[in-house]
Parts: C-alpha cells; sequence; structure tokens
C-alpha cells in the first residue's frame, strides 16, 4: 500500500511542487487560535501564491475536537465554497490535525489535504500514519476514520514558539518509539542533553522513521501496527479522567504515566526484567515527574479504560514491552492485575 509521503529537507518548499500539480481552486488553512497567531507568519513568509487562501480558526485543546467544531468548519468549508478541486492544510498540532484529518475526509466523501505539523508531538506521531479522529463524551478518538493524506510536511523551525510543556509532552511519543521498536532510539533521547528545537530535528526523523516502518507493515492495525498503543491504554484513561479536571494534563503527559504503569505491567507479568524497568522509571520520571495515581479515582479509570475500542469480554487489551525496543500486542490482563500493577506503580514511585 502507497504510504504518504513525509517531506523533511525544505519541507515548505515542496508544497510549490504538490500545488503545481494538483492546481487546487482554492486553498483553506485550518488552524487553531495559536498556530494562525504563532505560526502563520512562518508559513506565509515561506510560500507565496497566487491561488485563493481561505482560513479557519479553531478554538485550541483538546476539549474542541470534538462534533459541533466540526458542524462549524464542515459550515465554513461551504462557505468559502470549497470542493473536490480545493486544497485543505492542517496548520497545528495534533488536535488540529486529528480535527481537520476527519473534518477534511468526511466533507464531500473526502477532499485531498496536506498536514503542516506545528507541535513536537504532531511531527513525530499524530500528523503520520493516517488516524483521524473526534474524542465523544470525553471517550478519546471515539469517532475517527484512516484517511491517508497527500504529504506530511515537517517543518522544524514552528517549534521555535511551542510552549515548553508542549515541546516535552511531545518527546513521551518518542520515546515510546523507541521503547516499542529502537532501544538505540530510546537510549539517544534519554542520553540528549537538554533536548530543544535546535537539536532534536535528527531525532525528529529518527522518530517518523520507525512509526512509518510500522505503519507500512500494518496500515490498518490489523496486527504489528497495535504495538503503538504501547502506554496509550492507561495513558488514555488518564487523559479522559483529567479532560475536565482544573489542570487537565497534556496527551503526552498522560502517555508518559501510561508508559510508566504498562511497564511495570510488563515486569510483572514476566515480559521484561527488574533493571530494565528501573531504566524506564528513571529516565520517565527525571524528563516528567513524580505522577502518582490517586487510589480514589482508580475505579473511574478501570471504568474508561472499559470503553477502550481494543477489549475484548471483560479483560483489556494492552501492547506491553518484551525487553527495551521490543514490544508484543494482543496481551490481555485482568482489572485485578491492572489495579495491582497501578499500586506496585505508586510504590516505586516512593522508592526512586
Ligand atoms: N492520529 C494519530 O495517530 C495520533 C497520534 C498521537 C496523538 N494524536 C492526537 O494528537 C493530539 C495531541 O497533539 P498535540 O500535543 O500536538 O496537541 P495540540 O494540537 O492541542 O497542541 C498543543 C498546544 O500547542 C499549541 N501549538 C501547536 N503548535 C504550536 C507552535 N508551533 N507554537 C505555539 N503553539 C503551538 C496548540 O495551539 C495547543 O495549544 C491528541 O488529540 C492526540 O489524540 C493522534
Ligand atoms: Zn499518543
Amino acid at each position: 500500500m502507497k504510504q504518504t509521503p513525509v517531506y523533511f529537507q525544505n519541507a515548505l518548499n515542496q508544497l510549490y511542487g504538490l500545488t503545481d500539480k494538483i492546481k487546487p481552486n482554492l486553498m483553506v488553512l485550518i488552524m487553531d487560535k495559536n498556530t494562525h497567531r504563532h505560526c502563520l507568519p512562518l508559513f506565509l513568509s515561506e510560500f507565496e501564491t497566487d491561488i485563493p487562501v481561505e482560513l479557519i480558526e479553531i478554538p485550541a485543546g483538546e476539549a474542541n475536537k470534538e462534533l459541533k467544531v466540526a458542524v462549524q468548519t464542515w459550515k465554513s468549508l461551504l462557505a468559502c465554497g470549497v470542493n473536490k478541486n480545493s486544497l485543505i492544510i492542517h496548520l497545528g498540532g495534533g488536535m488540529v490535525t486529528d480535527f481537520g484529518g476527519f473534518v477534511s475526509a468526511v466533507y464531500m466523501r473526502g477532499i485531498p489535504y496536506i498536514n503542516i505539523p506545528t507541535s513536537l508531538l504532531a511531527m513525530v506521531d499524530a500528523a503520520v500514519g493516517g488516524k483521524t479522529g473526534l474524542d465523544m463524551n470525553g471517550v478519546k478518538n471515539l469517532l475517527g476514520l484512516y484517511s491517508f493524506h497527500i504529504a506530511t510536511l515537517i517543518h522544524t523551525p514552528f517549534l521555535k514558539t511551542l510552549p515548553e510543556r508542549e515541546f516535552r509532552s511531545g518527546m513521551a511519543e518518542m520515546l515510546k518509539h523507541g521503547l516499542i521498536y529502537d532501544r538505540k532510539h530510546w537510549k539517544k533521547i534519554i542520553q540528549l542533553k537538554n533536548p530543544s528545537p535546535e537539536n532534536i530535528s535528527e531525532l525528529i526523523k529518527e522518530s517518523v522513521q520507525l512509526k512509518l516502518d510500522i505503519v507500512e507493515k500494518d496500515p490498518y492495525e490489523k496486527g504489528l501496527r497495535k504495538i503503538l498503543n504501547f502506554g496509550h491504554t492507561i495513558g488514555h484513561a488518564v487523559e479522559s479522567e483529567y479532560l475536565n479536571s482544573e489542570n487537565p494534563l497534556l496527551h503526552g503527559e498522560a502517555i508518559a504515566i501510561g508508559i510508566q504503569i504498562e511497564a511495570v505491567l510488563s515486569a510483572e507479568i514476566g515480559l521484561m526484567n527488574k533493571s530494565e524497568l528501573d531504566e524506564i522509571l528513571s529516565n520517565m520520571i527525571a524528563l516528567f515527574g513524580k505522577n502518582k495515581i490517586e487510589e480514589s479515582s482508580i475505579e473511574n479509570l478501570m471504568q474508561w479504560m472499559e470503553h477502550d475500542k481494543k477489549n475484548t469480554g471483560d479483560k483489556i487489551n494492552f501492547s506491553l514491552l518484551n525487553g527495551l525496543g521490543v514490544a508484543r500486542f494482543n496481551v490481555e490482563l485482568n482489572k485485578e492485575q491492572i489495579i495491582e500493577g497501578i499500586k506496585i506503580y505508586n510504590r516505586m514511585l516512593e522508592m526512586i
């Protein structure tokens, strides 16, 4: 199956060739409030065109990755006169590329689109691989489809305006790629002194390549692609639990917690040894701090996990680690094992 190309070198210049080929009657940029402010000026300074351009701004934040905002956006596309000959560009983080991918793929059964990720998380993960989605009733990505777009253009200078906390959040997915598929990638990231937009470009490329290798082998998640869900069964539950709280966690922050607890689970069922687990926990804590799970929220987390699309029967389906750099999918655990794993994780945090 043909992969959507990902461009790194002079990425925005690729737009000239792509628009020459597509010859769109209209280009629409979908952005959120922040990427409109911080990324559109840089984009316009790199790409000049005679093609008419319309701008659509959506509100920022995961809480807006939902149907009501999608309906408004479809109305805006209609009002702008978007049709099959148009081209849509998603300029933003993973919220914009997930949301925009869904909106563009559904509108008139699909308008060609290009992802231009502006957050680290979207560059290494959300904007590549073809998954799109909206959240509903607090359940992450409950609505969604696979949609293989024209291209992803990775232009790392966008990262200069990304808040530091968001940058760190993106690193969680890079670390995940190393943990599940390439131990060397994990080691390189944890050895990086003061990760910053300036010194991370090569690792971004490497991380994307790892994800693409996996997706290419299994685009529709029949098997191998499931390993990308490592850290996400617990991580999504944690993210949902805190989504409407006073201090919502960022996606990557929730996944960082998920990675640690799922590493504990991997060790508990004998897939990984203690020294590998210690290496994971100590490095994740160094980057993300200690995040204890309140005993009072464990039951809620279990309920969020039960909504997970990946489950069968009363067991919860996990992708776990089989050592550093190797993952195993379709590992089914029961509720007691998971609760015990969360408690062990809490106790280990006190010892590190
Ligand atoms: N489709 C997939 O395969 C996939 C994979 C991983 C994550 N995701 C999704 O990605 C989303 C998380 O992505 P995210 O962390 O990028 O969130 P996000 O899009 O909400 O971006 C984070 C914040 O940074 C701002 N921002 C983005 N780029 C900026 C820049 N260059 N300068 C200044 N501000 C900027 C955004 O406006 C937002 O406030 C989640 O919805 C998650 O489910 C999808
Ligand atoms: Zn993720």
